[in-house]
């Protein structure tokens, strides 16, 4: 039992306490864990698009003053009533999205869309008494997804952690806390290309990437990068991706252009950008016939899908996911231990590191375009 189980602990968080304002270093009170939660020390976190949506809230639902925060790797500090598969001292990834391992979705094989757990942007609090577990000088800050990581010490559901091997770097492997399982997942548990086919993927940040490397993993041997932004490309090399695409290079839609470069369209399709258009076009390059589309990219609360059906009767499929289709209790450690495996690169994908009282330029760089994942060091 460590000394502070129990007690509130004072520790610095970052605030935001207005959308789209830097995020203010505030000294914040985080209370105990209650029944099936743990608190957690954050020892490692990294910035992912999602954060600087509901940061922004254009078009989200806002909700301030808020803790975001959803990549990281940490220590179990205490538990909370009834949780009997963590303890202090383990090592952990935090989870947007939760595994309760009793309802139907996790007694399904084929979802990670669990009842209780799975991730609500539109939620601030904690599931168990409704409230929040960080206020500062007496007011309450709203969580986010449940993890809330840009703060010191956090406090999680239980369902929300996976254990992990505690020889794992967490400065390295915190980044499969998000990213880069779901874009990996969204390749090979989702998309499910074929040895020797072609994928497009839409998006070349950090999620897009990791997309790449699966498709790399799963054999494919054309992997289109798709991104408005040519900086990307050099870097998208390192990743397998064979050929690029800027939509705006073209004065037709970007799906036609895929089309003519590959015979109809590709068989497969990874979306990893957060743009409706970008969607749509995912959608509509992939072949007739077999083409399968996977949605990742988190869009706008107002958006609508539009297509025209008779691309659903030319049999190409449409599906999304949320990370990756992994449960992450169950499935997250092994994908640790693929890193440690030496089967899957990590450090390509950490391109910035910050200490976390500068965490405002982690910021910076994603709204630039600058690198992929830039590490937070909680300790600096
Ligand atoms: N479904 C999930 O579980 C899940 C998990 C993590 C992240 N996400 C989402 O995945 C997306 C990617 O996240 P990231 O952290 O890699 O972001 P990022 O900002 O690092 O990368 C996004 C890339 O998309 C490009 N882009 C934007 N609009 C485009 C368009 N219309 N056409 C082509 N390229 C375009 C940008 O230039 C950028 O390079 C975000 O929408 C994020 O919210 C979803
Ligand atoms: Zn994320
Ligand atoms: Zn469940």
């Amino acid at each position: 039992m460590s000394s502070t189980a129990g007690q509130v602990i004072s520790c610095k968080a970052a605030v935001a306490w207005e959308a789209g304002k830097p995020l203010v270093i505030e000294e914040v009170e985080v209370a105990p864990p209650q029944a099936m939660e743990v608190r957690l020390k954050i020892l490692f976190t990294s910035l992912c698009h999602t954060d600087v949506y509901f940061w922004e809230a254009k078009g989200q639902t806002p909700m301030f003053p808020r803790i975001f925060g959803h990549e990281a790797g940490g220590i179990v500090e205490s538990v909370g009533e009834g949780v009997t598969d963590l303890e202090p001292g383990d090592h952990v990834l935090p989870v947007f999205t939760g595994e309760c391992k009793e309802c139907r979705h996790c007694k399904s094989e084929e979802s990670n869309m669990c009842d209780l757990l799975r991730i609500n942007t539109d939620r601030g609090v904690m599931l168990n008494d409704g409230k929040s577990r960080f206020s500062v000088r007496g007011q309450p800050i709203y969580h986010f997804v449940g993890t809330s990581t840009f703060s010191e010490y956090t406090v999680v559901h239980a369902g929300c952690v996976a254990k992990i091997n505690p020889a794992a770097p967490l400065d390295i492997v915190c980044v499969l806390s998000c990213g880069i399982s779901t874009g990996l997942g969204a390749t090979l548990n989702v998309a499910k290309p074929e040895k020797g086919s072609s994928v497009a993927i839409f998006g070349l940040g950090a999620v897009g990437l990791a997309a790449a490397e699966g498709a790399r993993i799963a054999g494919a041997s054309r992997i289109i990068g798709v991104d408005l932004n040519s900086n990307r490309f050099e870097e998208a090399k390192k990743f397998g991706v064979t050929e690029f695409v800027n939509p705006k290079d073209y004065d037709k839609p970007v799906q036609e252009v895929i089309a003519e470069m590959t015979d109809g369209g590709v068989d497969r399709s990874v979306e990893c950008t957060g743009s409706i258009n970008a969607m749509i076009s995912a959608f509509e390059c992939v072949h007739d016939g077999w083409g399968v589309a996977v949605l990742v990219g988190v869009p706008n609360k107002d958006d609508s899908f539009k297509t025209h059906p008779i691309n659903f009767l030319n049999e190409k499929t449409l599906k999304g996911t949320f990370f990756g289709n992994y449960k992450p209790r169950s499935d997250l450690p092994s994908v640790v231990e693929k890193y440690m495996n030496k089967e899957l690169e990590l450090e390509k994908f950490i391109t910035h590191e910050v200490p976390f009282s500068e965490i405002n330029k982690a910021f910076e760089y994603m709204l630039s375009g600058a690198g992929l994942r830039c590490l937070i060091r909680m300790d600096a």
